[in-house]
């Protein structure tokens, strides 16, 4: 189980199984309920109620991937509100189109859940930079998407950044990281022997854009302006933040490229995914959505 953290408490749920039973042992596992005892309607995870009660700050992490979840999509786009519809058909190839219609779609529907209303009824608004935001119940959200993969991560009082990538060929990785990252960064990278830099610079490409988007400034942030770890076995966390922004030791950092990849099939390697957090504590829970809706 990958926990890069010991802050962190991890817990994945992200086997294939069949789909009749994915909510039975989703639920039964978070909730450590017996088999015969689960309600599948009402045990939903409740993001008041963390795993460990000692970390108050639960993270609920959901992931779907569009090659899985195709049938649900008609479904899912009947929730979605005018504005949202004609910029899904605004998207000139299907795979984009089908996967801002999942990761929509997965939003609300998973909003929903969370505050028992229609997903058709959610309410999305827009911060200055962007960043969509619901206001009841103090829920905080956030979502990427890449390569027909969808990641949104939810948490209560608490704003949150996730990225997702799949790596990309014939990228010039090193001047990107030159022109754009920090010196510690760009010294750290100078350190990592070649055959490494892929791998580090995609770490450290959603840890950065992980952070910038918990903050919800997304690239407004210049990117040298903070920085994080991504050294082949080094922890993973923020090292230095913006200056009036909360401490590096407030944020949480996780790297959850091992168990998206897990996730994920042979037609789409190299997957990368990390979470940010400005909470020096939290319990994050991920779960993989595979067939059917929770
Ligand atoms: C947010 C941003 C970093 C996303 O980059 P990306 O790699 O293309 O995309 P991702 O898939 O990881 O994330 C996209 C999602 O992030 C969310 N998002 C948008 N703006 C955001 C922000 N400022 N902060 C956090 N999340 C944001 C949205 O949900 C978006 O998905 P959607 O458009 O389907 O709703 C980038 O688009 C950005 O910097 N946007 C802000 C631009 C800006 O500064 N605008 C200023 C005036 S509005």
């Amino acid at each position: 189980m990958p926990s890069n953290s010991d802050s962190v408490h991890y817990r994945s749920q992200f086997k294939p199984f069949p789909s009749s039973r994915y909510r039975a042992w989703t639920i039964r596992e978070w909730l450590g309920t017996p088999p015969n005892a689960v309600n599948t309607s009402s045990n939903f995870p409740d993001l008041t109620r963390p795993v460990d009660p000692s970390i108050p700050a639960a993270v609920h992490v959901w992931h779907a991937s569009v090659q899985f979840v195709r049938n649900l999509l008609p479904e899912l786009e009947l929730t979605l509100d005018f504005s949202e519809r004609v910029r899904a058909g605004a998207f000139h190839h299907t795979r984009d189109r089908e996967s801002f219609v999942l990761a929509r779609g997965m939003l609300r529907w998973l909003l929903g859940k969370y505050v028992d209303v229609p997903p058709a009824e959610i309410e999305i608004k827009y911060g200055e930079f962007g960043k969509p935001y619901f206001s009841p119940d103090h829920i905080e959200f956030n979502v990427s998407h890449s390569g027909g993969q969808v990641l949104i991560a939810f948490a209560r009082g608490l704003s949150i950044g996730v990225d997702i990538e799949i790596a990309q060929p014939g990228v010039d990785l090193a001047d990107i990281v030159t022109r754009f990252f920090s010196a510690e960064e760009l010294a750290e990278w100078n350190r990592i022997p070649t055959e490494f830099q892929t791998d580090a610079f995609y770490r450290l490409w959603t840890r950065k854009e992980a952070f910038v988007k918990g903050l919800g400034l997304g690239f407004s942030l210049p990117l040298d302006s903070f920085a994080v770890t991504f050294a082949p076995g080094s922890k993973c966390r923020v090292t230095r933040t913006p200056t009036g922004f909360p401490a590096s030791s407030e944020w949480s950092l996780v790297d959850l490229t091992e168990s998206a990849r897990s996730l994920t099939d042979a037609s789409t390697p190299g997957t990368y995914a990390a979470l940010a957090v400005p909470s020096p504590r939290i319990a994050a829970s991920h779960w993989f959505i595979r067939n059917s809706l929770p």
